[in-house]
């Protein structure tokens, strides 16, 4: 049995990492978030309740369990009170006694979800990066660029004005000349700022310190990915990606543990591929197979509401993302959205000036140019939502999952066949 898990998307986001998370969590003890802000949408559904959590680990809704936001984090303070006061609202605990936040974790302040947006109007057409426009990328960048707020930061009045102060004095004259917006006021953010970021200073904690606790004392720590492996600021598909690092290896860096604290990687693979924004999406279909995955799937952003751009399973990409993040085991979702299609074509490799490609070329914007090549399965026609164990699955279920396995050589260990808790397989 495993200890300390790793739960990131292999894909470019909305895997059903959030699903998995929560049914992880009945075996650990703490689940941290590593990376990400609230562009994330987990959706967590538990008797038929659905939560759509974007900032808060999925674990939340087990009781008893530690919940921390890691240094990795870019944490806008308001989101966050809104999600505890909802979350409190359905009666979940969310005290600072099992949520908390690490002093080095980066706010994102109203500003910069002024530049995100500033910078998507004046983009034009297929240069339009799609962001979420919830000021992810500035904060990032500021937090680079160390002008950044901190989550500690809010413990001193003072500090928080100056430091706001010093991050406004670029942003202003690029807000005024470049934009052709009207400029902060120091008082005026730190008006909106103040009442959410004084909620926050109980929550504080050395996040790194708590995992080392919770190690100490042989408890199970689970680390939350958010956005997918593709979407990664390095190996994604660049420009058009999130901020962050998104593969596993950022677990460690994003929370302020070594990187033998971990012992297991699990990938989640959605049984299709779905994209939310601009960039290169090469088995992407608009045809009656694409409709089935939009409306059988609910293909519309957690976040955004903006309907997800649907294909066929990319094992070309997936082949990247298992390099890329070391998977000890996939976790397949959304599986039975699938039954009911006559054939299931899977992209077993590319087309590209003239040569055949086994994985995504390097170059800027390949992907872009690519021509998928499919091998064609068998579908299936039941309804295999209700089912809860491997043999009963129908033969060409199975052998989709097993061609998926034998293709990327490493092995299923979940599948997931509805949005419940208890719709999953576990092998
Ligand atoms: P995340 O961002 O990776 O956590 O994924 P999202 O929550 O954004 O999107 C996944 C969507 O699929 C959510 O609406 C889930 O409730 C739903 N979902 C997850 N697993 C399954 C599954 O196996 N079958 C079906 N039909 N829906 C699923
Ligand atoms: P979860 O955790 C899907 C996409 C945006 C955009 C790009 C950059 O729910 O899987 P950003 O706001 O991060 O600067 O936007 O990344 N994106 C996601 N797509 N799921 C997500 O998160 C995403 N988070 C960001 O649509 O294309
Ligand atoms: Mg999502």
């Amino acid at each position: 049995m495993s200890q300390n898990q790793v739960v990131v998307g292999a894909q470019w986001g909305d895997e059903g990492k959030g699903k998995l998370v929560d049914l992880l969590t009945e075996q650990a003890d703490v689940v941290v978030r590593f990376q990400g802000g609230n562009n994330a949408g987990h959706t967590i559904v538990v008797g038929g309740e659905e939560t759509i959590l974007h900032l808060i680990p999925s674990g939340i809704l087990h009781a008893n369990k530690m919940c921390l936001i890691g240094n990795g984090v870019v944490l806008d303070p308001e989101v966050f009170c809104r999600e505890m006061d909802s979350l409190q609202n359905n009666g979940v605990s969310v005290g600072p006694e099992r949520l908390r936040i690490s002093y080095k974790t980066h706010l994102i302040m109203p500003y910069h979800k002024r530049m995100d947006n500033f910078r998507e109007k004046i983009r034009s057409g297929d240069t339009r990066i799609g962001t979420t426009g919830r000021g992810i990328g500035p904060a990032y960048e500021d937090k680079v660029a160390r002008v950044g707020i901190r989550a500690v930061d809010v413990l001193d009045e003072e500090v928080l004005r100056n430091k706001i102060a010093k991050a406004l004095a670029e942003k202003n004259v690029l807000c005024e000349h470049y934009f052709g917006e009207t400029p902060d006021t120091v008082e005026d953010v730190l008006e909106q700022v103040l009442p959410w970021a004084k909620r926050l200073r109980p929550h504080l904690a050395d996040v790194s310190g708590e995992i080392q606790r919770a190690r100490d004392a042989g408890r199970k720590i689970l680390f939350e990915g958010a956005q997918g492996t593709l979407l990664d600021v390095d190996h994604g598909t660049f420009p058009y990606v999130t901020s962050s690092n998104t593969v596993a290896g950022n677990a460690s860096a994003g929370t302020g543990c070594g990187m033998f604290a971990i012992d297991d990687v699990v990938a989640v693979v959605k049984a299709y591929t779905t994209r939310v924004g601009g960039g290169p999406h090469p088995t992407e279909i608009e045809d009656e197979a694409g409709e089935h995955m939009r409306d059988k799937g609910g293909e519309f952003g957690a976040t955004t509401g903006r309907q997800r751009r649907c294909g066929w399973l990319d094992l070309v990409c997936l082949r990247e993302a298992v390099r890329l993040n070391s998977p000890t085991s996939l976790a397949i979702t959304k599986l039975d959205v699938l039954g009911g299609l006559p054939e299931l074509w899977v992209c077993t490799e590319y087309e590209h000036e003239g040569e055949r490609l086994t994985h995504p070329p390097q170059k800027q914007d390949g992907l872009g140019e690519v021509k998928p090549v499919y091998t064609r399965l068998e579908g299936w026609q039941d309804d295999i939502s209700g089912v809860r164990s491997w043999r009963d699955l129908p033969d060409a279920a199975r052998r989709y999952i097993e061609f998926i396995e034998e293709d990327l050589g490493v092995k299923v260990g979940y599948v997931s066949v509805g949005p419940g808790r208890d719709q999953t397989l576990v092998r």
